[in-house]
């Protein structure tokens, strides 16, 4: 055969193995408004950038008919490319072949870009769309999805890992995103549960639709196993484009520096928190008053919002930015926001981003439900992940900074290596009202009118304690800042903190409050 009829073979045989599972499986993907494996890669990765990997890998499977099945590519695309220039590793699964199930050789075809990925140290982006371990394949399926877990592993905290569902997720399949450091979802296209909808009818009797189980909105807002939500897969390689920015290609490195950038107009910081404590405001627009370009990549936005998690940059380096959200339960903080926050630290700490803490926090969430929720467990996870955490961690008290919260909330004890307080931040044992029902109690209950003594004493305490200047003079607090000053003194310590080296005594690891 000659090399110009050699070519012309290979070309075919490429253009087989690019049409998936065909014409009709391709038509009804589209139906369901979803795109094939390539065009979702092509769509996410820079123009031209994407090389694939393992084109022509097929399956050996021999039972139920499987070695009559072609099953081009083995329903996975893999290979490597660039977002805004950065090198990644991608995986797609192709759900127009055998459904995206997932047999020997398609696990093979993941776990080969994995280690690629981390070998060569680059971020790891799995799209998945897919009906789960492959049946006929039986028990190789399972060793496939055990290897992909593994993996997952040993990457955590080494290089950054994205998974984004885009169709069924279903079954043992779920814990490899859940694995991983990010996981986006589409409004009607996401679904991803451990036991689906027809198991559930036969095992409890319940009849629920997969999206109420396990939709795009379930696992943004009410589970938070998602951490970004799109309306559209467009909208959501958007999103996957800037986390990108953000975040460095390995934990041996710093995120991009960009060219630093004032505010936007319009965000002024000392319009945003009332002098009031009990007047609620977005903590958002406070990050936005503070931020380079007022940028804000918010993650978890629609889950535990009384806490803001989210990468934004000062003076041109990424910073993970940790708010209480006075807008939303008065900022308290609860199971849900602890496992929110906490995990977000750690995150930080392992990729070499700087964090800086907005304080205004009442407290812990008292009450039975959250106690037998495991609040004392899960409040742990935030006083650990600081305490750990060895990058620069900068805090601001804005107004309330009450008891654990206080502590927890990245305080000068956790070892924060600065804290600024503004002149309206109060910081005590607990909120003026409660402090003085308890230590003056006698005076109150025996006074003429106990009303009247309740608020006197509260002013008595609030006076004493609700400021930030008892903490200042005990070398707590670092500095009392005006609001207006907040930017500047946030771009100072992170000018000093940048070389930051501290040891810790040695372990295998810790053990946290898991
Ligand atoms: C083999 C599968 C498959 C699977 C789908 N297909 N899932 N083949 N193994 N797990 C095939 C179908 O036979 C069909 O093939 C094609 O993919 C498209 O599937 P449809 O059912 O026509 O698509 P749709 O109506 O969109 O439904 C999608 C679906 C459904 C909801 C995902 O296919 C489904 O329920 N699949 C089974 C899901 C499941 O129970 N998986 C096992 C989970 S247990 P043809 O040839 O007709 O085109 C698991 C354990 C892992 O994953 C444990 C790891 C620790």
């Amino acid at each position: 055969m000659s090399l110009e009829k050699k070519i012309l073979d290979l070309n075919e045989k490429r253009r087989k193995a690019m049409l998936g599972g065909g014409e009709q499986a391709i038509e009804k993907q589209k139906a369901m408004g979803k795109r094939t494996a390539r065009e979702r890669i092509t769509d996410l990765l820079d123009k031209d950038s994407f090389t694939e990997y393992d084109m022509f890998v097929e399956h050996e499977a021999r039972d139920f008919d499987m070695d009559k099945k072609v099953l081009p590519g083995d329903g996975v695309v893999i290979g490597t490319g660039t977002i805004y220039g950065a090198p990644v590793a991608v995986f797609a699964q192709d759900f127009t072949v055998a459904g995206g199930s997932l047999g020997l050789a398609h696990a093979r075809k993941i776990t080969k870009i994995m280690d690629h990925a981390l070998r060569m140290r680059m971020p790891l982006i799995g799209i998945n769309d897919s009906g789960g371990a492959r049946i006929q394949e039986g028990v190789n399926s399972l060793y496939g999805y055990g290897e992909i877990f593994f993996r997952n592993t040993l990457a955590s905290g080494v290089i950054p890992q994205i998974s984004v569902i885009l169709g069924p997720c279903a079954g043992g399949a779920v814990y490899s995103p859940a694995l991983t450091d990010f996981v986006f979802v589409v409004e009607n296209i996401s679904k991803m549960f451990i036991t689906g909808p027809e198991v559930i009818k036969t095992v409890l009797g319940e009849e629920i639709s997969m999206e109420d189980l396990g939709g795009a909105r379930v696992h943004s807002e009410v589970s938070g196993n998602a951490h970004f939500f799109a309306k559209t897969e467009e909208e959501c390689f958007e999103q996957i484009r800037k986390l990108i920015t953000y975040i460095p290609w390995d934990n041996t490195r710093k995120a991009r520096m960009f060219e630093p950038a004032e505010p936007k107009p319009g965000f002024d910081v000392g319009k945003i928190v009332s002098d009031d404590p009990t007047m609620p405001y977005d903590v958002k627009d406070l990050i936005r008053a503070i931020a380079d370009n007022s940028d804000f990549l918010e993650i978890q936005e629609m889950y535990a919002r009384n806490i803001v998690i989210g990468f934004g940059r000062l003076g041109g380096r990424t910073t993970g930015f940790v708010a209480n959200q006075p807008n939303e339960m008065a900022g308290v903080l609860d199971v849900d926001s602890s496992d929110k926050a906490a995990r977000f630290i750690r995150y930080c700490d392992a990729f070499n981003i700087p964090i800086v803490t907005l304080v205004d926090v009442p407290g812990y969430l008292p009450g039975i439900d959250q106690e037998h929720a495991g609040v004392i467990r899960h409040g742990a996870k935030i006083l650990y992940s600081y305490s750990e955490a060895t990058v620069p961690k900068i805090t601001v008290i804005i107004r309330k900074a009450y008891g654990g919260g206080y502590i927890a909330m990245a305080s000068r004890h956790l070892r924060a290596d600065f804290v600024f307080a503004w002149p309206t931040a109060e910081i005590a044992v607990m909120g003026p009202e409660g402090a003085a029902n308890i230590i003056f109690r006698k005076e109150i209950t025996s006074a003429e009118n106990p009303e009247e003594m309740r608020k006197k004493k509260v002013q008595e305490y609030k006076e004493k304690f609700a400021n930030p200047y008892v903490a200042a003079s005990k070398g707590y607090v670092d500095a009392v800042i005006e609001p207006s000053e907040t930017r500047k003194m946030l771009l100072h310590a992170l000018d000093v903190t940048e070389n930051k080296s501290i040891p810790r005594p040695h372990k295998k690891h810790g053990i946290p409050p898991f």
